[in-house]
């Protein structure tokens, strides 16, 4: 192994410049050369590449996006865009590729690796939680902290003003963020798209609290529950309540990474580079039980990872 590439594909998540940091300064470690592709699978595609090293990582660490930029790439859901991809890494002799995303650019690096004899290995990063093989993704913690805050602060105006808030989070097919941020800010209902509900539930749920002095209720929504704004009117009309709508959105896939997010980075990027230099190929690398391991890529591909849905119960339990 000489030469290794880096991409961050898909969307950005709070510690990928982190991860590619680690890459890049544990490959340089053992003697490898790193070459960072831009946005994502469009940088292999069409040959846009930039040449990375220990001192052009420096300054990363902390900031939330990622340098390499990112990309979805509707071109690369081809076989000639994979094709194409292939042959950009074979002409720079690329031996290994550190792919850095989610399960969108799991399914990409999947694919590719049935093309090309160059290595990849896949480090997690995606605040929506939902790679299979791994207990917690990069920028996972990040998110989560940034919507717990948001909720917190507009628990204050629901109270003040003894309103209803769904809050909508971010998650259009998994509802990790939506669970863990409403459970650590106390949220009354949490709704999420792994798991089915009932409006009327929604509604005895309120009114039950109001009977009981709860004047003001907190909904946490993920994005792909459906039209929370249509879920709002009809909370209106058959509670009797004012109710507000607010769409957290995209500044919870931005801002500085925690620490948490951040050692995770330097963990997986550690342990990419050690897979590769060991000669695997098609892995993800993940935290399992608090120990840093990696799974086979296809398996991670096509196995859907589920939040533990005893969860819901729990958050029942404790906003009584
Ligand atoms: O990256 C994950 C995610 O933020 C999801 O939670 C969300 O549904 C989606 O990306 C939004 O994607 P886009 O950047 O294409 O709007």
């Amino acid at each position: 192994m000489k030469k290794i590439a880096v991409v961050t594909s898909g969307g950005d998540a709070p510690g990928m410049n982190a991860a590619i940091r680690a890459v890049t300064r544990v490959a340089y470690s053992k003697g490898l050369k790193v070459v960072g592709f831009h946005r994502g699978w469009e940088g292999l595609m069409k040959n846009k590449f930039t040449s990375l090293t220990p001192r052009s990582v420096g300054g990363i660490l902390g900031r939330g996006g990622t340098i390499l930029y990112t990309a979805r790439s509707p071109d690369f859901r081809t076989i000639k865009g994979v094709k194409r991809a292939a042959e950009t890494l074979a002409m720079h002799h690329i031996d290994g590729l550190v792919v850095i995303g989610g399960d969108g650019s799991i399914a990409g690096a999947y694919e590719l690796s049935k093309e090309t004899n160059t290595s990849i290995v896949v480090v997690p990063a995606s605040i929506d939680n939902d790679v299979f093989g791994t207990d917690e993704t990069i920028g996972f913690d990040t998110a989560v902290n940034t919507a717990m805050t948001e909720i917190d602060k507009i628990r204050d105006t629901a109270m003040s003003h003894e309103r209803i808030f769904i809050i909508e989070v971010m998650g259009r097919k998994s509802g990790f963020i939506a669970l863990t941020a409403g459970i650590t800010a106390g949220a009354e209902v949490i709704l999420i798209p792994e798991a089915k509900f009932r409006r009327d539930e929604i509604f005895r749920t309120i009114k039950k609290n109001e009977a009981k002095g709860k004047k003001s209720s907190i909904v946490v929504a993920a994005e792909g529950v459906g039209n929370n704004r249509k879920l709002a009117r009809d909370i209106e009309e058959n509670t009797g309540s004012e109710v507000r709508l607010s769409v957290l959105g995209y500044a919870q896939r931005g801002g500085s990474p925690t620490a948490r997010s951040r050692l995770l980075a330097c963990l997986f990027g550690n342990k990419a580079i050690e897979l590769l230099s060991e000669g695997q190929r098609g892995r993800v690398v993940g935290i399992q039980n608090g120990k840093i391991a990696s799974i086979n890529l296809e398996k991670s591909c096509k196995t859907k990872r589920l939040p533990d849905l005893t969860l819901l119960q729990l958050a029942n339990k404790l906003a009584t």
